[in-house]
């Protein structure tokens, strides 16, 4: 295009701005007082900005990763430890943090072949070395300090090159001038601050491990889990042997991950085969077992229903339930008798959740429907499917609470169908869905 740069006049008098000169202003009616107006060259809008930076010129390199070894941890962590990243990891007492940290610890040391840094407030040098030949990981760079004075601990780090330190737990420690016991509230923050910046200064990845209260929150100030980058959850389910490890909170990953373990004689075996956990076993051949994704808080938890009829010899028969409340229990056996046509009334039922878990919540209504139909037909269910529903009297299934959460989980832990209600607004693309309206629809194959 040319060069059509327009010439504008300004009125000296009103301001008007004109691209004709003239006379007179049409304005202000004063003759003689255009000029030509000088307009400043266009700027950036923003300028002398010493202490910020345009987002796309800076480096978008992802962050270099130091893997620990153990598939499960790396994965959850979005692909390994971040240098100078801090990890905070909770969970319930015995869970096995202490377990999981020294096995990484160990891992880290020997692949790298560097100095690892394990502190510990809880537990004695002989305690934490026998834990570590039970675990098999004593390698010779895997150091360890016991004692509650973190300045003393991180003393060693000074000088010494190593790849990354592992600190249990964060209420065990006092640091600094800051009086009071280890696991006050200002002790558990001044702690956690001074591995924050321990590992910034360092460039080396730390984990801190953290005592839960009873409602599960990690406990020490509010602030904790927003002064690290990543908060890993980990939790057990019951009396079962599988802990799951999850990331509450990732700055250098996603959320979305489930790392599952077994506790075994020899430390924690990552579990790579979800679809092992809970439908692809022996028993889930088995007539009366069925598979939903109960909720916990938040927390998605796998269950299984079980449930036994046995022939009657009683007058009346027998209803026992654990896990699952009695009168409900009862409700949805008339409600699979009146509705679908499958009586109960010569038969025991027993009905448990298997795990010593116990449920409140109404979307295992049609698990346990699925699992009383199954066992009083003595047909077993389709195997790798999750049933989430509420039953009403008149048999129709019902939506349920985060049906997101619960499918999210249900295709994370291998489940290949989810059977929910038709009222259910949710689109997820990891799981075959299949609606059902009516009990007895959902039921269908075992109705005959
Ligand atoms: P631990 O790591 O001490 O738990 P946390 O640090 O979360 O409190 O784990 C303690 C439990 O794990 C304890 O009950 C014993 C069990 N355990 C095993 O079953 N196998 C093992 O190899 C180890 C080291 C512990
Ligand atoms: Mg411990």
């Amino acid at each position: 295009m040319a060069n059509t740069k327009i010439t504008k006049y300004i009125c000296s008098e009103c301001g008007h701005v004109t691209t004709t000169k003239t006379g007179k202003c049409p304005a202000c009616n004063s003759w003689g007082t255009f000029q030509i107006l000088d307009e400043p060259p266009p700027q950036s809008p923003v300028q002398n900005l010493p202490r910020v930076k345009i987002i796309s010129a800076l480096d978008v390199k992802p962050p270099a990763r130091i893997a620990t070894g153990i598939g499960e941890f790396d994965r959850v962590l979005g692909g390994g430890l971040v240098p100078g990243g801090v990890v905070l990891i909770g969970g319930q007492p015995g869970i096995g943090k202490s377990t999981l940290l020294l096995q990484a610890a160990g891992s880290v040391a020997k692949t790298y072949d560097l100095p690892v840094l394990y502190i510990s407030g809880e537990e004695s040098d002989a305690q934490i070395a026998l834990r570590a030949s039970r675990i098999n990981t004593a390698g010779e760079k895997l150091y360890i300090y016991s004692g509650a004075n973190l300045e003393d601990a991180l003393r060693n780090l000074d000088g010494n090159n190593f790849a990354f330190v592992v600190l249990d737990s964060v209420q065990a420690m006092t640091t600094g001038n800051d009086s009071g016991w280890p696991g006050t509230v200002t002790q558990v923050r001044a702690v956690a601050q001074r591995m924050v910046d321990c590992a910034r200064e360092h460039n080396i990845p730390a984990v801190m491990i953290g005592h839960i209260t009873k409602d599960g929150k990690i406990a020490g100030p509010m602030m904790l889990e927003h002064m690290v980058d990543t908060v890993l959850n980990f939790s057990g389910e019951g009396y079962s042997s599988y802990r799951m490890l999850r990331a509450v909170k990732n700055r250098y990953g996603s959320t979305d991950e489930l790392g599952v373990f077994e506790m075994s004689g020899g430390g924690l075996i990552p579990v790579t085969d979800k679809s092992g956990l809970y439908w692809n076993r022996d028993d889930s051949a088995v007539a009366g077992v069925a598979m939903t994704i109960a909720l916990e808080g938040n927390t998605p938890l796998a269950a299984e229903i079980q449930t036994l009829a046995v022939c009657t010899v009683f007058q009346y028969p027998r209803r026992t339930s654990r896990g699952i409340e009695l009168n409900r229990f009862q409700l949805l056996t008339a409600v699979i008798d009146r509705r679908c046509g499958i009586g109960a009334n010569n038969y025991d039922l027993y009905i448990n959740v298997a795990g010593g878990l116990s449920i409140q919540d109404p979307s295992a209504d049609l698990p346990s429907c699925a699992a009383i139909a199954s066992a009083l037909r003595n047909i077993p269910l389709q195997a790798g499917t999750c049933w989430l529903g509420e039953v009403g009297l008149a048999g129709e299934v019902r939506p349920v609470t985060r049906i997101d959460l619960r499918l999210k989980e249900a295709a994370r832990l291998g489940f290949h169908t989810a059977v929910v209600s038709s009222r259910e607004q949710v689109k997820f693309d990891g799981i075959k869905i299949v609606r059902v309206t009516h009990l007895e629809g959902a039921l269908r194959g075992l109705a005959t």
